[in-house]
């Protein structure tokens, strides 16, 4: 099964932040209280309030349905005759500045019709405070540890760590974004058995390592270096047993084996870096080797609470519900990637005091992170009650033809070669367009805006899915620039900004109309209306995102955003025979900022023009 689950047995925790004063958090509030007022046996009945947007505003904006599940649970005999009756009994006592009239409808459907002073005072909060960022709790919540991206040294990173470190970098922001601590942490691969095969290899390709001398050890290709290595691991005999041997020398703090261990682990550091330089991402690095001292310890606690099995020379827990156990040691004394990872979550919970760990792999390891939550919850560290713990278990990107994403010859894709198509491909259509007389870039900027926009559309691309959903990769599909795409936004939002630098042009500049103050703002058209109405969704938004963990919630409300701004743009003139309207200029720069703030956490940087 493919699933992103979140972990705990409480529903509120520490990290969370309280609810938003959004629209919807604020309505949902209002109907509650009513709820409990009018019906004191609600709780009991297990009913809880569900207030949501309307299709169409003609009939009030929001609503709510919860009267015919109440007047089919209110406990008989009662004074109501029809749903009907109780909707009005719910409504009666409502009173609220957001509410402009409740009317009910239809079998008892409650519409609600939200107050334009309300929301205009609310854009106008939103103007003078010149962010649409959620203001500081008053404590700080604890620490969130995001283990993301995580490749394997000496080899390439491949789409599954591009997803990985797409999907990584765009949760921290959200949690730093909401202001949660967090621990951006890269767990690489630097301490597997691949080790052993490689220092032989090398050792043999440039034999003067023996003595120490690491001159002239230049490695361009490590990907090749590996594949060469591999093949030798598979045909040699003798050459297997000595890189086996050389897994534990280099486990056991060999020196030799250690230096050369350094020298692959800088080399692939370099390439991985330039990756995460080009993205815009921040990680750093506590790879498997960190642990290696803590695991003896670790073995040992979890054999004193009696949850270690010897299991043919190994050591091994087993995790009720799954056939294969957790092997915290091999037969050989070594320790692989389950012993790494209990210590890792000892480590993180106990010593870091984490409140939440994200864990963000591809969907085919979320076995193995069941076993290791559910024996760290057995060994009493994970406290689940206060703690949460998050799998989020990313389905595969597959080609064309729906198989896993290869090269022609069969390959994996390389990270870098997917990068730099993807700019190339871009670059080729914007030079196209100046080409044509319909660009506006100048020849000095197009490479920039190129990466900017090749890396936005991949980064968009994967986000816009729920993560555990597979997807076919399609640079044609990414880089589209109608519907729902990255491109598209981009130009969307390019399209505010150059409004925006007209009314400059015109003498009126917004951020002065910020600061100035006394601002009047003119909710009049209906697609000023529901331009407000979705900017101050905002709040809510941001307070579902968090809950979830899920930057496809971003990209929707996004999508939703540009295309309600783009209505508004279209159908009401900012610009009035050379003079911009000061209300609507004020708007198009509130939805430009909020727009801004999602491409922020989507880790898309948007060009100024396009
Ligand atoms: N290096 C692993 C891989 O490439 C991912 C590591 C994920 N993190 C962890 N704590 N196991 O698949």
């Amino acid at each position: 099964p493919l699933f992103s689950k979140t972990f705990s047995d409480s529903k509120r925790f520490i990290t969370d932040p309280p609810p938003s004063d959004g629209l919807l958090s604020t309505l949902r509030g209002i109907f509650s209280s009513a709820l409990y007022a009018t019906f004191p046996e609600a709780p009991t009945l297990g009913i809880s309030i569900m207030v949501t947007q309307t299709k169409d505003p003609k009939n009030g904006e929001y609503q709510c349905n919860n009267a015919m599940e109440l007047f089919k649970k209110l406990p008989k005999p009662n004074a109501f005759k029809a749903p009907r009756d109780v909707a009005v009994a719910l409504t009666s006592g409502i009173k609220h500045p957001l509410i402009e009239k409740l009317d009910v409808a239809g079998p008892g459907f409650i519409n609600i019709t939200l107050s334009t002073t309300f929301l205009t005072d609310k854009l106008k909060n939103l103007v003078v405070a010149g962010d649409p960022r959620p203001s500081k709790p008053s404590t700080t919540p604890r620490k969130v540890v995001v283990d993301f991206s995580s490749p394997n040294i000496a080899k390439d990173m491949h789409v599954g760590h591009l997803r990985s470190t797409i999907i990584g970098e765009s949760v921290c922001r959200i949690l730093e974004y909401t202001h949660h601590p967090t621990d951006r942490v890269n767990h690489v691969g630097d301490w597997g058995t691949q080790f052993g095969m490689l220092i032989q290899y090398l050792l043999e390709t440039f034999p003067k390592i023996a003595e120490g001398d690491m001159t002239g050890v230049d490695i361009k290709d490590l990907t090749a270096f590996y594949k060469a290595a591999k093949i030798k691991f598979d045909e040699d005999e003798i050459f297997k047993k000595v890189a086996q041997q050389n897994v534990v020398k280099l486990q056991g703090g060999d020196e030799q084996c250690r230096k050369i261990w350094q020298l692959l682990c800088d080399i692939s550091r370099n390439e991985f870096e330039k990756v995460y330089k080009r993205l815009g991402v921040t990680v750093t690095e506590c790879g498997e080797s960190f642990y290696n001292e803590m695991i003896p310890g670790v073995i040992e606690e979890l054999t004193s609470l009696n949850m270690v099995v010897p299991d043919g020379g190994a050591k091994c827990i087993f995790v009720p519900e799954y056939r294969i156990p957790l092997m915290v040691q091999k037969s050989d004394g070594g320790f692989g990637y389950d012993s790494t990872d209990m210590a890792a979550i000892s480590y993180r919970l106990r010593k870091l005091q984490a409140g939440q760990v994200v864990y963000i792999t591809d969907f085919t390891q979320s076995d193995h992170f069941m076993m290791i939550f559910d024996a760290a919850k057995k060994a009493g560290w994970w406290n689940t009650t206060s703690h949460k713990i998050t799998h989020i278990g990313f389905g595969t990107v597959c080609g064309e033809d729906g198989k896993r994403f290869k090269t022609r010859s069969g390959d994996t894709v390389r990270l870098v070669d997917l990068l730099d198509e993807s700019v190339r491909r871009m670059e080729e259509s914007l030079l196209e367009r100046n080409k044509e007389g319909k660009g506006s870039i100048p020849e000095g900027e197009i490479r920039s805006t190129a990466e900017k926009i090749g890396y936005g559309a991949i980064k968009y691309f994967d986000l816009s899915r729920n993560p555990t959903s597979n997807y076919i990769f399609s640079y044609d599909a990414m880089l589209d620039t109608r519907g729902n795409t990255g491109v598209y936004l981009m130009f969307a939002k390019a399209r505010l900004g150059s409004i925006i630098n007209k009314a400059r042009e015109a003498g009126v500049d917004v951020a002065d109309l910020e600061k100035a103050g006394g601002l009047e703002l003119d909710l009049g058209h209906v697609t000023e209306r529901s331009l407000a109405i979705e900017i101050l969704k905002f709040p809510d938004v941001l307070e579902n995102v968090l809950e979830a963990l899920a930057p496809h919630k971003v990209c929707e409300y996004l999508y939703n955003m540009s295309l309600v701004a783009t209505s508004f743009v279209t159908e009401c003139r900012i610009m009035e025979n050379g003079v911009p309207n000061k209300s609507r200029l004020l708007l198009c720069s509130i939805a430009a900022n909020v727009m801004q703030a999602c491409f922020h956490l989507l880790s898309i940087e948007c060009p100024d023009r396009i």
